[in-house]
């Protein structure tokens, strides 16, 4: 990750941690359940959460399981998220600022590994995968969850533009195609997949990352102007001129360390 990246993604996440602590997007939802259940039929003493945010993923594995170390680039998310777990009263969950491609432990430290909603914000999947799979036991699981990212040219460079100028540090989300192939090449196999489709209420999807009123106005603009098959594909919700909604891919990944 460059110095540049790092920085929009600490001053990004910096400045709107709190509302990631509060969104109902993060805090739950039956993508947050599928990955609870799997991690629960799985079973690990230690779990590391990469790229926490809020930390919601971290306080539902820390239900079920000894240990948790939750992780994120951003120190005031990760403060915000240390807040809100000891707030809900979980014990066995510890903080560590870190970089997906720099973590820092152990080789085979953790029985499973989660990544949930933020590897579109990491520059290469690959060297963050290759982490991942370093710090797992052999025959450990990675458990991810992340926007999907289309393999039709003309909806992918839409979405990314929309993305982007909500949330300059947004990178892009990978393919199903592409996340097969970076898992294989670090040596983890897909057990299990599924893709969900999430609705954004758009309000508080662009509220949250706190935009001005400018960049919305401009936003908008650009998806009330944008061809309709575009629109279509995302399931945009208009009312008059106003956006109402818009409906993403969610990828579920579960893999295994060979
Ligand atoms: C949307 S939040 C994650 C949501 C959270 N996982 C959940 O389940 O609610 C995205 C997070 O990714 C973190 N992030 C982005 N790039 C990262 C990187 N290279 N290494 C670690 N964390 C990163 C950001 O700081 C931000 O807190």
């Amino acid at each position: 990750m460059t110095e540049a990246h790092k920085a929009q993604v600490q001053s990004q996440f910096g400045r709107t941690a709190e509302e990631y602590v509060k969104s109902p997007d993060h805090a739950g939802g039956e993508d947050l359940e599928r990955l609870l259940a799997w991690g629960r039929a799985r079973g690990a003493a230690r779990v590391l959460d990469i790229a926490t945010g809020g930390g919601h993923t971290a306080l539902g594995f820390a239900g079920f399981t000894r240990s948790v170390v939750a992780t994120d680039v951003t120190e005031p998310m990760l403060r915000a998220a240390r807040r809100f777990i000891h707030g809900r009263g979980a014990a066995g969950v510890r903080f560590v600022a870190a970089d997906v491609e720099a973590l820092p432990f152990r080789d085979a430290a953790f029985g499973m590994v989660t990544c949930r909603l933020a590897a579109h914000h990491f520059p290469e999947l690959l060297p963050a995968v290759r982490q991942v799979s370093r710090v797992l036991v052999p025959g450990g699981a990675f458990l991810i969850q992340d926007i999907l990212g289309r393999e039709d040219r003309d909806l992918a460079a839409f979405i990314l533009e929309v993305e982007k100028r909500r949330d300059p540090s947004h990178v892009r989300a990978f393919t199903q195609r592409e996340w097969a192939a970076f898992l294989k090449a670090a040596g983890l196999t897909v057990i299990d997949e599924m893709i969900m489709e999430r609705e954004r209420e758009w309000e508080q999807w662009t509220e949250r990352m706190r935009m001005t009123a400018e960049a919305k106005a401009d936003l908008e603009r650009f998806v009330l102007a944008a061809p309709a098959a575009c629109r279509e594909a995302f399931g945009f919700k208009i009312d008059g001129h106003r956006i109402v909604s818009f409906a993403d891919g969610i990828l579920l990944l579960r893999a295994d360390k060979d």
